[in-house]
């Protein structure tokens, strides 16, 4: 199969910022670990990343992808542009989230993409990513 790994808002910090929320592991460390689950079970991924909700929304449009692992960062609470962008293809997507988003702030309890999702993973750290992936394999 292959993976499409898109991160939104904010998770190019990842491994800088709050490290006792995300961890001290970079997103590029994250990626790399990710890479090697999906070689190691003959898989292929590509990794997206941008600060810009449109450009999240066209990434998600162009995918080729089999599934779609998202973590749209703080857009997940807000953006109907990510949510109708999810809901306009046919690619199944994951939800993910790093964090567990439920043992947080109550704004951070409501994603406006869930319902548009295929299934939501939050609260492994950067295995959260992995879970999303082996989900399409069950
Ligand atoms: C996050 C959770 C969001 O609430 C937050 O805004 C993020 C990261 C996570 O991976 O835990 O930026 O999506």
């Amino acid at each position: 199969m292959n993976f499409l790994i898109i991160n939104g808002v904010n998770l190019n910090m990842t491994g800088k910022r709050e490290p006792d929320i995300y961890g001290n592991r970079t997103l590029e460390d994250i990626n790399k670990k990710i890479s090697k689950f999906c070689s190691d079970n003959g898989d292929s991924v590509e990794f997206f990343q941008s600060n810009i909700e449109g450009e999240i929304c066209t990434a998600i449009q162009n995918a080729k992808a089999d599934g779609i692992i998202l973590n749209a960062g703080a857009y997940t609470h807000y953006s109907i542009a990510i949510r109708d962008a999810v809901a306009s293809i046919k690619t199944p997507v994951i939800e993910v989230h790093i964090s567990n988003v439920f043992k947080r702030e109550e704004f951070r309890h409501k994603s406006v993409i869930s319902e548009v999702c295929k299934g939501v993973i939050c609260g492994f750290s950067e295995n959260s990513y992995i879970l999303g992936i082996m989900s399409f394999k069950l």
